[in-house]
């Protein structure tokens, strides 16, 4: 019998309840997918502490890495062609924090073999909302850029995809994670008091675009304060001070974001398989831990992703 990660109602941690389920078989059209690894990402929890009653119960988890279990009739993956067995990742899903799951094919590419299942689960709400917000900021070579919680996961993915398009990235983050910056290319900035100054002390160059990845006021004020254009400012975190200051602010459930971040989806894929797109992970649970894994994903940023392993992986794992 499958188990998944259920909501039943708006809340905190004390809704979510883990519960056998019936795995749908697969309609043309779909896939089931034993799931290998479950990605984590802030949405999971905040999308249950503030959701609709109405869309209660429901299940966790926006992404997952497994091995094709069953297949639709007359039924490809985004990727191509499809069998079971197949090892695979899917995003942007419903009810990801499962042993086993059935989703739309469309959603599901084949897993780079160079990428483990738990990276493979991490890839793409990240990457494809870095990659978002450097496409809404217009960022491109030569540029030099500023982005807000450079140290978590999506400001990493973000670090990355700068430097591939030939950006300077100067990133805020705590001291202890100067390092995290610097791996993947960019300049250390400390945020706190006096922010604005040190990231002028870091360039000579002007600050031309801006990506909060932190919602905090110092963030969107020193952002205004640096980015002469607001069309060249986006946050991921502060909806609120984007309505009232001017510019943008982007989320997965908004179309025009769900049609760009789908149409990444395969070059993030590729980029992750060739080794210049990298998903750092923190640690991983047990499937059966979800509530302690949020409990550390939603507290003091956990130094890189989070992964939660079903049971019998996690046996499989320790048999080796
Ligand atoms: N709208 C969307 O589409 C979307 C998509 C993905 C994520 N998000 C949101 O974006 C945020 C970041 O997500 P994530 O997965 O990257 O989180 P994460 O991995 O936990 O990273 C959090 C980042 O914020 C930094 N930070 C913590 N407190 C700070 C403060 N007071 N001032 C400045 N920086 C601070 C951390 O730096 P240190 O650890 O170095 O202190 C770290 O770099 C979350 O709020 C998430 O819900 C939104």
């Amino acid at each position: 019998m499958a188990h998944h990660w259920i909501a039943t109602r708006p809340g905190d941690l004390d809704v979510f309840a883990f519960e056998e389920y019936d795995v749908q078989p697969p309609r043309p059209g779909e896939v089931a997918i034993a799931v290998r690894a479950a990605g984590m990402n802030p949405a999971d929890a905040k999308h249950v502490a503030r959701g609709d009653a109405s869309e209660f119960p429901k299940a966790i988890g926006y992404e997952v890495a497994g091995v094709v279990s069953a297949v639709g009739a007359d039924t490809e993956i985004a990727s191509g062609p499809v069998a079971v067995g197949d090892e695979v990742l899917a995003f942007r899903i419903k009810g990801g924090w499962a042993t086993e799951v059935t989703v739309p094919a469309r959603d599901v590419f084949a897993k780079p073999p160079s990428l483990s299942f738990g990276e493979a689960a991490n890839l793409l709400l990240a990457g494809s909302t870095a990659s978002e917000m450097l496409h809404v900021t217009s960022v491109g070579e030569g540029d030099t850029i500023l982005v807000h919680g450079a140290s978590g996961a999506v400001g990493v993915s973000a670090l990355q995809q700068a430097a591939l398009l030939g950006a300077r990235v100067i990133g805020t983050a705590s001291e202890g994670n100067f390092d995290v910056v610097t791996r993947y290319g960019g300049l250390p900035v400390k945020y706190g008091d006096g922010l604005e100054q040190r990231v002028r002390e870091a360039t000579l160059q002007p600050v031309v675009a801006a990506l909060d990845c932190v919602g905090t006021d110092e963030a969107i004020d020193v952002s205004l304060a640096l980015v002469s254009t607001r069309d060249r400012i986006v946050t991921i975190a502060a909806a609120a001070r984007a309505t009232r200051d001017g510019f943008a602010a982007i989320a997965g459930a908004m179309p025009a974001s769900q049609t760009y971040r789908d149409s990444v989806r395969a070059r993030l894929v590729r980029l992750a398989g060739e080794g210049r797109l990298v998903v750092p992970i923190a640690r991983t649970f047990r499937l059966s831990e979800a509530r302690e894994a949020t409990a550390l994903l939603m507290g003091q940023h956990p130094g890189g992703k989070l992964v939660l392993e079903p049971e019998a992986q996690v046996r499989a794992s320790a048999a080796h």
